[in-house]
């Protein structure tokens, strides 16, 4: 297999936009190779990285202010198609020539389009003369560059789209990447297909083939090390690499005691027994519960959860004398958030790591084959190498694990109430549908003592609280608005089939003022 699949590629130029990414995702959706350059990359980057198509994002900016972002001039000249969305429409305007000015009102939420020019080609197969869109600006161009022609209004913008019949430029006034604009895809499509001519090479199969050429190229005969979780990427990693480098990949799994009812056997149980991987289980729980013992800030917590996550790390590999090489699932978000790309030279990576400062200790060169993928393409190649749903689309699962989520000091007998406690719950969520339409859903063990009653008697035990979120980014959240029938339902079964506890409470509090987590 060829590396043809990132042949044809679009540039994504960020200006700042909540929504870059999910213009990325939008174009590998549509089966094309996308990367996201700063707005200050220098031509020279973007002629390099030699895209078929380039998309302006969206930007809290206004061309209104004197120095406000722009593409370099000369980009225009290249003669590559380029749309600009939002922001990107509005320097368009602006750098060849064209005048944007304060909207009356700002239009923010659902607008109405009526599309005038099809010619464009932009809105081709769109039958509709008018569409719903998502739109969030306060400008709006109020004068053409020069051979540019309006292709669309809406009741605030005359010019809510433009084009330039030859020069295959672009604009458009409202998102196309939000599901709130219901024909965004298929406009996106026009442009990435149609206009810059791309082909849909972009695949989970033809991903998973590229992958597999470049692992053993840059692997050869040597020995892998992964440190296996249980979360998302570092499953895919494993099966990915167990099918480029077969028994040369090596995983380490620490088990510090702090995961879900039988996580630790399902992991063993889906890689070692299913994939046929050499995993290594570490059982180190009564060593992290030594290390925790005493501790009841939560920083303390997690630093001494980190440090002996290391230790027992650091110790299995050490054994493994033949090892070359460290393998990780970074993700292309965590590579774009990371990246120092203010120069124009594309992606700086710092020394990112999901596992906590390994590289540096270990000394081993980094393999990191998800580091081009959005979560959801990685959540697709593990469905294509055959990983189970229930681990590709489990909730996250913070790395410090039921540590951060049993108050203060943590007990071996908290650990077991918790993990029953949490375990009826997400059972429950999952059986009566709840669980994909939650964010994160999870229990929190309180170390307080309220009373109850049991029949004839007193009872006096634990507090479980009850958390589900809804989110985009996990940086705001807010809780879910499950039923009240349902929470009672659980409420009941936590109390009748665990007889540490006596009450259960739900968590209502957003994201801000509180977090997800409570520790
Ligand atoms: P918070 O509690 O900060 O959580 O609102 C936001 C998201 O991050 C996860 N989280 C963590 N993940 N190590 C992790 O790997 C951590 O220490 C950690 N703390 C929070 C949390 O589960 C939620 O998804």
């Amino acid at each position: 297999m060829s590396k043809d699949i990132i042949k044809d590629r679009i540039l994504v130029i960020d200006f700042g936009s909540q929504y870059t990414q999910l213009i990325a995702r939008r174009v590998r959706e549509i089966g094309v190779y996308c990367e996201i350059y700063h707005y200050k990359s220098s031509l020279s980057a973007i002629k390099k990285f030699n895209p078929q198509g380039i998309i302006l994002s969206g930007g809290p900016e206004t061309v209104k202010q004197k120095g406000s972002p722009k593409v370099p001039d000369k980009l225009f000249d290249l003669g590559i198609p380029v749309l600009g969305i939002c922001y990107g429409m509005q320097t368009i305007a602006k750098q060849l020539g064209g005048k944007v000015e304060l909207a009356k009102k700002r239009e923010f939420g659902h607008a109405d389009l009526s599309l005038k020019n099809l010619a464009s080609g932009l809105f081709k197969g769109i039958k509709k003369k008018s569409i719903n869109v998502w739109m969030s600006h306060g400008d709006h161009v109020s004068r053409l560059p020069k051979g540019f022609k309006s292709c669309a209004r809406s009741s605030n913008s005359p010019i809510a789209a433009l084009f330039h019949p030859t020069k295959k430029i672009f604009g458009l006034q409202f998102h196309p990447e939000v599901t709130h604009t219901p024909q965004g895809k298929k406009i996106l499509k026009n442009f990435v297909r149609d206009i810059c001519n791309c082909e849909g090479l972009w695949n989970p199969k033809g991903i998973i083939s590229k992958n597999i050429v470049e692992i053993r190229e840059r692997v050869g005969s040597d020995q892998v090390l992964l440190g296996l979780s249980g979360g998302v990427d570092s499953a895919v990693v494993a099966a990915l690499l167990s099918k480029a480098i077969g028994d040369q990949l090596t995983c380490v799994f620490v088990d510090n005691g702090l995961l879900r009812l039988n996580e630790g056997d399902q992991v063993m149980q889906t890689f070692k027994d299913n994939f046929g991987i050499k995993v290594k289980r570490a059982n180190s729980g009564n060593q992290f519960l030594r290390e925790l013992k005493g501790k009841k800030d939560p920083e303390h917590k997690r630093k001494a959860i980190g440090k002996t996550f290391i230790d027992v790390f650091l110790k299995e590999a050490k054994k493994r004398k033949k090892i070359k090489w460290l393998a990780q699932g970074t993700i292309y978000p965590d590579v774009i958030e990371s990246a120092g790309n203010q120069n124009g030279t594309a992606h700086v990576i710092k020394s990112h790591h999901n596992v906590g400062g390994l590289p540096d200790y270990l000394n081993l060169p980094v393999i990191e084959p998800l580091k081009d993928l959005f979560k959801d393409e990685v959540r697709k190649i593990g469905l294509e190498l055959g990983l189970p749903r229930e681990i590709l689309f489990r909730h996250p699962f913070p790395g410090p694990g039921l540590g951060v989520r049993i108050l203060g000091e943590i007990k071996k007998e908290y650990i077991r109430v918790l993990q029953l406690a949490d375990d009826i719950y997400i059972k429950e969520l999952v059986e009566a549908g709840y669980y994909d339409k939650v964010s994160q859903a999870f229990a929190v063990f309180l170390p307080v003592k309220s009373v109850g009653v049991v029949g004839d008697s007193r009872r006096y035990e634990y507090v479980i609280a009850l958390r589900a979120v809804e989110t985009v980014d996990f940086m705001t959240a807010k809780s879910a608005a499950l039923p009240h029938s349902f929470l009672e339902k659980v409420s009941n079964r936590i109390m009748n089939e665990i007889p540490e506890v006596s009450r259960v409470t739900y968590d209502i509090s957003s994201k801000p003022p509180s977090t997800i987590e409570w520790e």
